[in-house]
């Protein structure tokens, strides 16, 4: 039994139906499983990881370690999992590329610090460290309904996005077959974008023309505070860009050597949600 943390969140949702594939049997977690639309060959589980359950882990060899960091203390989390978790055979955590980097913003030194409760846990364990999702483009979703101009911050790094898919894909192959154990997986996409040229690829999938506009970084924090986002975290946001400047290029080739086959590209993913953008 492998359980799944996030179950329902962008990578879980597609993590789930991949590991029911390869044949295992999963026990996927939610607060809220009345809310939750989970693939119903799996065990749905209600749990809360701010307050974990020991029990989530009877029967269970393996899990999948994903918190999102929103709201609540990712790394007292993961901690508390790892900690009941010490007599299960396998661990595979959710990292990012930040780490691989050595970067201090706030989102990887949490990461940091929650690999090093990983390696120190007792299970085997592997870490997955993705690079920025193409899922985060989303975030546009208003503009392009609307009047068609995506403002983006001056200085956004050009970077090599990845589809969840194939995060979960990788997962899903490390959940269930040999020889992962104290590896370390950056995975990204094929090719490195700039912004731009994400602008064009998601127009040419919608058959619209996008504009792209470059705005000063305190517009864009404007704009931002107006969603209502804390100022703690469009800080962190702000510099987590800033460090992986040059970083988000760099194009690994994780995808292809475990799965055996290109990773998917942003004009797939384009093609795949322009429905959501119409
Ligand atoms: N976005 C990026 O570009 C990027 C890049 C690299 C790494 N990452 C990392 O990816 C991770 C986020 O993955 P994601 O985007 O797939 O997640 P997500 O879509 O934000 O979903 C969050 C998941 O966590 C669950 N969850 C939240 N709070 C919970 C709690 N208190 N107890 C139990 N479950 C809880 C939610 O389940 P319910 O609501 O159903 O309970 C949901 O399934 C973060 O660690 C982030 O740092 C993101």
């Amino acid at each position: 039994m492998i359980l799944v943390l996030g179950s329902t969140g962008k990578i879980g949702r597609e993590l789930v139906p991949a590991l029911l594939d390869k044949g295992a049997r999963v026990r996927a977690l939610t607060r809220d499983p009345s809310r939750a639309r989970i693939d119903p060959r799996a065990e749905v589980a209600a749990g809360d990881l701010d307050a974990f359950d020991p029990g989530l882990l009877d029967g269970v060899e393996r899990v999948f370690v994903l918190t999102s960091g929103h709201g609540s203390d990712p790394l007292s989390q993961e901690r508390t999992v790892l900690k009941a978790a010490a007599g299960i055979a396998h661990v595979v955590k959710l990292s990012t590329t930040g780490v691989h980097f050595g970067q201090t913003d706030p989102i990887s030194l949490i990461h940091t610090e929650a690999e090093k409760a990983v390696r120190e846990a007792g299970p085997d364990w592997t870490i997955l460290r993705p690079g920025t999702f193409m899922d985060n483009r989303f975030a546009w979703l208003p503009a392009v309904r609307g009047d068609g101009v995506i403002r983006v911050p001056v200085g956004d790094p050009a970077s090599a996005l990845v589809h969840v898919r194939d995060i979960a894909a990788v997962a899903a192959t490390v959940l269930t077959t040999d020889g992962h154990a104290g590896k370390t997986y950056p995975i990204t996409g094929g090719e490195a974008l700039t912004t731009r040229r994400q602008v064009e690829i998601l127009g040419d999938a919608l058959g619209r023309p996008l504009t792209y506009v470059e705005e000063p970084e305190a517009d864009a924090r404007a704009r931002m505070l107006g969603f209502g986002w804390p100022a703690s975290a469009i800080d962190g946001l702000f510099e987590l860009k800033r460090q992986s400047a040059g970083n988000e290029e760099i194009v690994f080739g994780t995808v292809r050597d475990l799965l055996g086959r290109a990773p998917l590209t942003f004009a797939d993913w384009a093609r795949e949600h322009a429905g959501a953008f119409a």
